[in-house]
């Protein structure tokens, strides 16, 4: 048996509350202690509280137990802030390669629309992943997993969808498997299969590869939690998501889903119909798709981080999302070529300067919110006795720094199962 005593941060953002996704003021409430520490013995969270309180048990669990007292460690974060580690709910992790063409074609003024059209896009990753490796696309995906780890995180969620074959989608989620097993880093598995139409065929045709081919062996194999689908014009139709995401419901895979992104085709409407865990991006949602989620308390997953990168200025309406009670989660959205990002601290600094959210909603959607949309609210995303430690403390006095200075890495050390990496 091993404690770890973490004393003496200046703030500890403890998110403690009710056991179910925050909404409206909820958001704003981060429970905070001050001087305050935390108990955590073989990886889970024994106790929070002021440090003196956290000290005093320390001592007398000490004298009744010298053995126990031997494998004590205290560590002194000398008035630091300390968070639950950031829970990243949307992620494309494994790809080979980068996209630095695309992204220079936009500076000089292409859309994203435009580059995919001409060659680039989603389809230029595809061909790159497929040529690659099993080994190959570990080897890549390890080194932004320390990416991530080093901006704070420790759980993110991650999808397939660059490989477009049976195989290829089966290679690339057998490498989250392994990056999962064999990383720091706790990583939630989901089946992208309908994310581009490959070139070689059609989207109708490529919809029946997803349902009668790639579904029944990524469910067998228990390769994927989630299935999520591109629903968008130029990739696949309102009819066409609706199709994929009923067959992996009946698999009982949970869905989530990439809709009104880049235009407003109805798929907020499709994700409340299917009562799925999240809607992600929704850049183009109007009032009613905000309305029908709110119908089926579908969360909604913001990725400022790709509208920001991709030279836009159609953030999401996070506000009105607020104001109709959503549980808004908020997520970086990882990818090479529409937000080349890990940084949870950058998604905060976005939600506060363009989505006019609080500083504080911003760290509820980056943490307990986002481990709901997961299906794992009991085990992370607070500093709550039974949860699992993972814990990021930032060199910073006050919460509201972490949104506030931007492009500055303030994480000064994270600890996943009480382990510090
Ligand atoms: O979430 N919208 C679709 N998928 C990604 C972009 C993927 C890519 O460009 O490689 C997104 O923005
Ligand atoms: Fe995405």
């Amino acid at each position: 048996m091993s404690s770890l005593a973490l004393l003496h941060a200046s703030q500890l953002v403890t998110l403690a509350g009710p056991a179910r996704p925050r909404v409206g003021k909820e958001l704003s409430e981060l429970a905070i202690i001050r001087d305050a520490g935390i108990l955590i013995r073989d990886g889970k969270i024994e106790r929070v509280g002021p440090s003196d309180e956290i000290e005093r048990i320390l001592n007398a669990n000490c004298i009744q137990d010298l053995e126990a007292a031997r494998n004590v460690k205290t560590v002194d974060l000398g008035g630091r802030v300390a968070l639950p580690g950031f829970v990243d709910a949307h992620t494309h992790l494994v790809f080979a390669g980068n996209r630095l063409d695309d992204f220079e074609r936009r500076a000089r003024g292409e859309t994203y629309q435009q580059i995919a059209e001409a060659g680039g896009g989603i389809w230029s990753t595809v061909e790159k992943t497929r040529a690659a490796t099993e080994d190959e696309l570990f080897n890549q995906a390890k080194k932004r997993v320390d990416w991530f780890l080093k901006c704070g995180t420790t759980t993110i969620e991650a999808k397939s969808g660059y490989g477009l074959t049976l195989e290829d989608e089966l290679k690339i989620l057998r490498v989250i498997r392994r990056l999962n097993d064999e990383t720091k880093l706790e990583i939630v598995p989901t089946f992208l299969g309908a994310h581009a139409v490959p070139r070689e065929t059609s989207a109708a045709k490529h919809v029946d590869l997803v349902i009668n081919e790639m579904l029944p062996l990524v469910a067998k194999q228990k390769l994927a939690e989630f299935c999520d689908v591109f629903c968008e014009r130029g990739y696949f139709d309102l009819e066409q998501s609706r199709k994929v995401l009923t067959a992996a419901k009946m698999l009982r895979l949970k869905l989530r889903g990439h809709v009104d992104q880049l235009s407003n085709s109805g798929g907020a409407k499709l994700m409340a119909e299917l009562k799925a865990a999240t809607a992600d991006h929704l850049e183009k949602t109007d009032e009613q798709g905000i309305a029908a989620l709110k119908s089926a308390n579908v969360q909604p997953v913001l990725l400022p981080g790709s509208v920001y990168a991709l030279g836009s200025t159609s953030y999401p309406h996070a506000r009105a999302m607020i104001d109709a009670g959503l549980a808004v989660v908020l997520a970086t959205d990882f990818n090479p070529g529409s937000s080349p990002t890990a940084s949870m601290p950058m998604a905060l600094s976005l939600a506060c300067t363009q989505l006019k959210m609080s500083p504080a909603e911003a760290i509820t959607a980056a943490t307990i919110n986002a481990a709901h949309s997961l299906n794992r609210g009991d085990k992370i995303g607070s500093l709550e006795p039974g949860k699992t430690a993972n814990v990021a403390v930032f060199d910073c006095e006050d919460y509201r720094e972490l949104a506030y200075w931007f492009g500055i890495s303030q994480v000064q050390g994270v600890y996943v199962h009480g382990q510090q990496i």
